[in-house]
């Protein structure tokens, strides 16, 4: 006889957090130790921001009289991968790492997703921080919980959401960016203007020399309404089962282009060509008008992002490139398009053939 049995497992969480723009390291360390205790704490670095803000951010944590340890990764996209993941918990385990632990995730995107996702399995799940460096992982990756490692087959395929106990972000850590890293940064914030905030989107183009000069005012400006704006998002949907994906403008291409490049242009350099190639999509249906790709080329332009496909790169091998997109369904992606500066349209289907009529030049 078959015995059917339910394991009823109906959940109510609550994983709500913090952002905190405006702190400083020192603050940080303090707040850490009073509102997030635990026997024992370990930061995650590379060994890039180790040397910049790590050490000295492992005496802060010491002074506030926390037990303390630093664990070092080199530098770059290619340590976000499987083998360094088990490196680190081998170091974390051997380090003593408990369920009551606490993983510091202090560095970039690439530390952060790399922390967030160890943070997300290490004893089934322990707490985590994110202590953002980059303007990149400031405004996008340390917000919403998406953590992963690379696989040879491409970026993020390994993962899990596992959201942060909450996340700290000093805007004077952005004075030691390269200005190609400040720029790749800045693709992000012109995305959230041109899909969600038309203010914003204008307050980017009256005050480029400000927020280039990284005059600390605007930096803050920026970051906190760009966390305003990705908050508003993930309440809605932090899955990303629907509304999430408007922030996915400018990515379906910008990935192509992206790996197309063998990564030779950064993340927030595709995303921007991306951007551009999507918005004359919108603009060929129809949904936004020639003006609004005039602003988004002109804004992009005043931060030094390149707005067209890289001379040696065919545009319909870009096309095909967009076939790995994860959003790809039957020969169709769904495509997040502009509708005009300061909104977008989630989900529009749309054929390989489709893309390349709507940008054959
Ligand atoms: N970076 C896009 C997202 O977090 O959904």
């Amino acid at each position: 006889m078959n015995r059917v049995r339910t394991v009823r497992l109906k959940k109510s969480v609550d994983d709500s957090y913090t952002i905190e723009v405006g702190t400083s390291l020192k603050r940080t360390a303090r707040d850490i130790c009073r509102t997030i205790p635990a026997p024992c704490y370990f930061i995650i670095t590379d060994h890039h921001v180790r040397a910049l803000y790590a050490r000295s951010f492992l005496q802060l944590m010491k002074t506030s009289g926390a037990r303390v340890q630093l664990l070092s990764i080199p530098a770059g996209e290619s340590s976000k991968n499987r083998q360094t993941k088990s490196m680190l918990e081998d170091q974390l385990l051997a380090g003593g790492a408990q369920r009551d632990s606490v993983i510091i995730a202090l560095g970039g995107g690439m530390v952060g997703d790399l922390a967030g996702f160890t943070a997300a399995t290490l004893h089934r799940g322990i707490r985590y921080v994110h202590i953002p460096t980059t303007l990149l992982s400031q405004v996008d990756s340390s917000v919403g919980g998406k953590v992963a490692v690379d696989h040879p087959f491409g970026k993020n395929l390994i993962g899990a959401f596992a959201q942060p106990e909450k996340v700290y972000i000093d805007v004077t850590t952005l004075s030691s960016l390269s200005s190609r890293d400040f720029s790749s940064g800045m693709a992000e914030v012109i995305k959230y203007g041109a899909i969600l905030d038309r203010r914003l989107f204008s307050y980017l183009e009256t005050n480029s020399g400000a927020i280039l000069r990284r005059q600390r005012s605007a930096l803050e400006l920026i970051v906190d309404r760009s966390c305003v704006l990705k908050r508003r998002v993930v309440e809605l949907d932090e899955l990303e089962t629907g509304p999430r994906r408007i922030l996915n403008f400018g990515h379906t291409i910008g990935h192509a282009v992206e790996l197309l490049s063998k990564f030779a242009l950064s993340h927030g350099e595709a995303v921007s060509i991306g951007m551009v190639a999507e918005a004359t999509m919108s603009n060929a249906l129809g949904l936004c008008d020639e003006r609004d790709i005039s602003r988004l080329v002109h804004v992009l332009q005043q931060f030094s992002l390149p707005t067209s496909f890289p001379s040696r790169m065919r545009f319909e091998a870009v096309i095909a490139a967009t076939a790995h997109d994860k959003k790809a369904r039957e020969g169709r992606i769904e495509y997040t398009l502009l509708e005009r500066i300061g909104k977008a349209r989630v989900g529009v289907p749309l054929t390989q053939l489709d893309v390349m009529r709507l940008l054959k030049p």
